[in-house]
């Protein structure tokens, strides 16, 4: 190849729903940007359209609603595309990984097998014991300890911080190009939700995976994305990079949400006061640890 072009490239992204009061958009005439290995973050209240732009990025928007516009991964149009391609571009070339863990997993198997089966459906002729390998690399990767023996475990046995974990190694054993994680933290405690930013900010570093981070809370994006698209009833209300965002914000949309983002600083005051020592430990290292040790 000799150009090297957009990961990601949106334009007029529009999805239509038909309503009793007429048709209704829940997603208006976006247009995204993401370079190889870039990390956007879309933010916006609930209803906003956030959900509803990830699935119809990857052809998933419900069957009652009408996508329109364009859609390319590194060039490639993505819309119109037929459903034996796009299965092929989802799960291999681009990865999702959702709110709830739980849910996107299945209760009856290990999540070795599942793993497993994820990446043999994309990778088709490799061998069960070749699978099982992976399987066990992918939970190393997301630093869940003993992964030969976990890799046996049932989603029960992981706590809420460990089972996203075990989505995000699933998501990322076909290496995809593309990772859009849809709220990924917002289910779990604050200092697990931390983990599981610094885990993502790690990968995409190792990894080049580009990613686009999906959230409520600008507080979330600010730590590992450089862009950010604020929006609201479907459309983009403001675009740009984090400082500016975050420095001078254009829109008072972005400014109400701006104001309900905690002030770090207070926090770790109020840590200190409580715990002494907050401050001088490494809560990551720490609290993995003691997560790691064991069903929930
Ligand atoms: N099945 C549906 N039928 C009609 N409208 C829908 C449907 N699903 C979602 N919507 C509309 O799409 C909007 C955006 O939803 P969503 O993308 O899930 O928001 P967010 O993820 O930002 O919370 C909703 O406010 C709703 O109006
Ligand atoms: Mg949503």
């Amino acid at each position: 190849m000799t150009t090297d072009p957009m990961l990601l490239e949106v334009r007029d992204l529009t999805v239509t729903f038909p309503t009793p009061r007429g048709p209704l958009d829940a997603v208006k005439s976006l247009d995204l940007d993401l370079e190889p290995g870039g990390a956007l973050g879309i933010v916006g209240e609930s209803g906003s359209g956030k959900s509803m732009t990830s699935l119809a990025i990857m052809g998933l928007q419900p069957r009652a609603a009408r996508r329109t516009g364009s859609v390319r991964l590194r060039g490639r149009e993505l819309v119109g595309m037929s459903e034996a391609d796009l299965r092929r571009v989802r799960g291999d070339r681009v990865a999702m990984v959702f709110q709830d863990p739980l849910s996107s997993l299945n209760p009856y198997y290990t999540v070795g097998l599942q793993i497993e089966e994820a990446y043999r459906a994309h990778r088709p002729g490799v061998t069960r014991r070749a699978a099982r390998k992976i399987a066990i690399a992918a939970l190393e990767r997301v630093h869940i300890r003993d992964a030969a023996v976990r890799v046996n475990h049932y989603p029960h046995q992981f706590s809420g911080g460990m089972r996203q974990r075990v989505m995000i190694a699933m998501a990322l054993s076909t290496e995809p190009e593309l990772l859009i994680a849809d709220e990924p933290t917002t289910a779990l405690d604050v200092t697990v939700q931390a983990q599981i930013l610094d885990l993502l900010q790690e990968i995409r570093r190792e990894t080049g995976t580009g990613l686009v981070l999906i959230t409520h809370d600008l507080a979330v994006v600010s730590e590992i994305t450089d862009h950010i698209v604020v929006m609201k009833d479907g459309v983009c209300v403001e675009r740009g990079a984090v400082e500016q965002i975050f420095t001078d914000p254009r829109h008072p949309y972005t400014q109400a949400l701006l104001d309900a983002v905690p002030r770090i600083d207070d926090e770790i005051g109020e840590l200190r006061a409580v715990v002494p020592d907050a401050a001088t430990t490494s809560p990551a290292t720490e609290n993995t640890a003691t997560e790691n040790g064991g069903p929930a």
